[in-house]
């Protein structure tokens, strides 16, 4: 099975598994990417009707709003009861890493904002130790020099991800060559840095549940 064929596997079975949770009194989070976006289309062709979203990126706000759901600042919904968004890696703890599509900070904040997060993810993004994918930071422009040092003493390998600029102004430092034994530990390490927006270490806050599409089904992961 392709990957995306697998995506759009485990957007169907997480629209099952939340199906429940939707209603047209309930606002719930979206999150960015290709895995996130065949979840906002099964969404759209169930006709299931949702009291809006709090979307993580404009592009995912686009998406939203061209299948005719309401879009809403998190400022006016309070606690969200549900986040659904992608990862680009996830061990077996429920920690993350995400941010490959520079969505990564407002990611962090609707996740927090949210009773339940569940991520939705092929079978390619798991596994033991984080850190085969570069580590993604959201930077202001003007730390960018003085953030990739202080990276370096912690012993990665900071590349500025060209072309790239957020949805809030800033730009992405991807890190390479980390193991990251302690995600919590480097989680808040990083985010000391002055001029980290935040990192995309999803540790403090991890998922409370994974769907994970494989050739053989999508299976649930929860915390050991
Ligand atoms: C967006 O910034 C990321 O956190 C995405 O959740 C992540 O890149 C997963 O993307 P795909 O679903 O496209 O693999």
């Amino acid at each position: 099975m392709s990957q995306d064929a697998k995506k759009r596997q485990v957007a169907e079975a997480a629209f099952d598994r939340i199906r429940d949770m939707l209603d047209t009194h309930t606002p719930i989070g979206i999150g960015t990417g290709s895995t996130t976006n065949h979840f906002i289309d099964v969404l759209g062709e169930s006709g299931v009707q949702i009291a809006g979203a709090v979307a993580s990126s404009e592009a995912t706000r686009e998406r939203l709003e061209r299948i005719g759901i309401d879009v809403l600042d998190l400022n006016s919904t309070g606690t969200l009861s549900l986040y659904v968004d992608g990862a680009d890696e996830c061990d077996p703890r429920m920690n993350l890493i995400k941010g490959g599509g520079a969505a990564l900070t407002r990611e962090k904040i609707i996740a927090e904002a949210s009773r339940f997060f569940l991520c939705i993810a092929d079978d390619s993004k798991r596994v033991d130790v984080l850190g085969r994918f570069p580590l993604p930071l959201e930077v202001i422009p003007m730390a960018r020099s003085l953030v990739g040092r202080k990276v370096v003493e912690l012993g990665g390998d900071p590349a500025y991800r060209q072309g790239v600029v957020t949805d809030n102004g800033n730009i992405i430092l991807d890190i390479h060559g980390l193991s990251i034994v302690d995600p919590k530990g480097l989680e808040t390490a990083i985010n000391q840095i002055p001029g980290v927006v935040t990192c995309g270490l999803f540790a403090h806050r991890a998922a409370d549940t994974i769907l994970l599409a494989s050739d053989t089904g999508v299976v649930e992961l929860t915390r050991d």
